[in-house]
């Protein structure tokens, strides 16, 4: 079973970036734990900043991955095209955030992503990318 996670802008400094509302750990030493936890996931990662390397990423991965989670950061709120491409895509995607969106600036509670993705998961730091895996897991079954 593959699974793609695509990281948005800025996500690569998790552990860095605003420690109390992104936590400290940085996305490399989780997904380590990941991959060791799920011996029997093939994943794939991915992260950019650029909008435009996304969907190209979503485009690509949507014909491989058995399901994508996509935490698409800033562009969640702004980007017609990320969630263009989600609903053009074969793969199912779950979009995921770090930090609760809904209980953050009014801008955030905006999403280009929601209606498109088969679910959201936001608030629960880095283990609503677990989460995730363990719900594609379970559908895979
Ligand atoms: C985020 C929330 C977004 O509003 C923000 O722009 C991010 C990260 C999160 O994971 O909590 O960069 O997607």
């Amino acid at each position: 079973m593959k699974i793609a996670i695509i990281n948005g802008p800025n996500l690569n400094l998790l552990g860095r970036r605003e420690p109390g509302i992104y936590g400290s750990k940085g996305f490399d030493a989780f997904l380590d734990e990941l991959k060791a936890k799920y011996a029997n996931i093939s994943f794939e990662y991915f992260q950019s900043n650029i909008e435009g390397e996304l969907v190209d990423a979503l485009q690509k991965l949507g014909k491989e991955a058995d399901g994508i989670i996509l935490n698409p950061a800033a562009y969640t709120h702004t980007s017609v095209a990320i969630g263009d491409a989600i609903a053009a895509i074969d793969s199912p995607v779950i979009e995921v955030h770090v930090s609760n969106v809904h209980a953050r600036e009014d801008f955030r509670k905006i999403s280009h992503v929601s209606a498109k993705a088969v679910g959201t998961i936001a608030g629960l730091g880095l283990t609503g990318y677990q989460l995730a895996v363990d719900y594609f897991i379970s559908k895979k079954m």
